[in-house]
């Protein structure tokens, strides 16, 4: 029987096998890495197949994750996307706890993994159901859109959800003139430089992007003459310095379209390292800063969950009925931030 204590033995021939992988990923990965890497990546690529899971990276995981085994990856909207219309047996999220919370309310018949359930989000701590009680009570008939990156009792007290790839539109489809828009207030002053709808925010921020600075991105700019490119998650001063604001997916459309000859990615600093490998001609400088909970996922423990099948994440009925609803209503809007 394999268990979690499980180690994968090295063997030359992986290094045939992977040879692909190993050219593709060449830019980030070392190839003294390998060794330790590709053990796992095998296991799990056949354990994978044996309980016909699909695993789910976002943009942000490890590139040895995100080229290695994921079979779907993005940003939380594609996953999102992805999940309501997978038909495996199992997802495996390589992302953080609310991306595996939105793929098993979308796909409630599947069983959703995550290997950390300590993978959380500052964002998605810094409001609770309750919160959204009383902001209702402050502004009433103001309907809530809320960003994904929420618990599902957040989602579940939401009219709408939004991720950073629609946020504009999803505001604008409520049809009001004043949304109460929750948790992140930077994304939120980002969208409402976009509309004429008021807005009424809240104070969350995400601990990755709020590090960096105006005069950090200006000091990049000049020294490397690159372009910027930045996740709307970072403050308003930030922003103004970049010559595109965007989704992790729509920073990757924007380099296939641009084509510039260099780049300074603002943002987590893995998506720089997965885009150094879809992008070869385009020199990528990375101010980044790592996600500490999306770096609680690691092969070893992408392993042991599709071994023990652990952690399953389960959502009361009623929460997951309402939140439903919530993310429903921005699938339908689908996305709209491509450059
Ligand atoms: P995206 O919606 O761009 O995937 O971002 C999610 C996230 O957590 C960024 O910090
Ligand atoms: Fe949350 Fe920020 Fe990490 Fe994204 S990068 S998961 S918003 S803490």
């Amino acid at each position: 029987m394999i268990t979690s204590e499980f180690r994968p033995a090295w063997t030359p021939e992986l290094e045939d096998q992977y040879s692909d992988l190993i050219t593709r990923v060449g830019t980030t990965v070392p190839c003294l890495e390998w060794p330790l890497h590709l053990p796992w990546v095998d296991a799990i690529n056949r354990l994978k197949r044996y309980r016909r899971a699909v695993v789910m990276a976002h943009s942000y995981q490890s590139p040895e994750i995100f080229h290695g085994v994921a079979d779907v990856t993005g940003d939380s909207l594609a996953l999102a996307q992805a999940a309501a219309d997978c038909d495996a047996d199992f997802i495996v999220m390589c992302g953080v706890h609310f991306m595996a919370e939105t793929a098993k309310i979308l796909a409630p018949d599947r069983i959703v993994l995550i290997p950390d359930l300590e993978a959380g989000c500052s964002l998605a701590a810094s409001i609770t159901a309750d919160d959204v009680h009383q902001l209702r009570a402050l502004h009433p008939g103001a309907p809530v859109v809320s960003y994904v990156n929420t618990s599902a009792a957040v989602k579940a007290a939401s009219d709408a959800c939004c991720t950073s790839a629609n946020a504009v539109q999803v505001v604008e489809a409520m049809g009001t003139d004043k949304v109460i828009f929750i948790p992140d207030q930077y994304l939120g002053r980002h969208v409402a430089s976009r509309t004429e709808v008021e807005l009424v925010l809240w104070e969350g921020r995400c601990e990755v992007h709020e590090q960096f600075t105006a005069q950090q991105v200006r000091h990049t700019r000049e020294r490397f003459d690159a372009q910027v490119v930045a996740h709307p998650e970072c403050s308003p001063e930030v922003l103004a310095e970049a010559d595109f604001v965007g989704s992790t997916t729509a920073m990757a459309s924007w380099l296939r379209k641009e084509q510039p000859t260099r780049v300074a990615l603002v943002t987590e600093c893995s998506m720089a390292d997965n885009l150094r490998n879809q992008f070869p001609a385009i020199e990528i400088i990375k101010p980044c800063n790592l996600c500490p909970h999306m770096k609680r996922i690691t092969l070893p423990n992408i392993h042991a969950c599709l071994t023990e099948l652990r952690h399953a994440v389960e959502i009361p009925r009623a929460v997951a009925i309402s939140a439903r609803a919530a993310l429903h209503r921005m699938l339908s809007v689908g996305r709209r931030d491509e450059p």
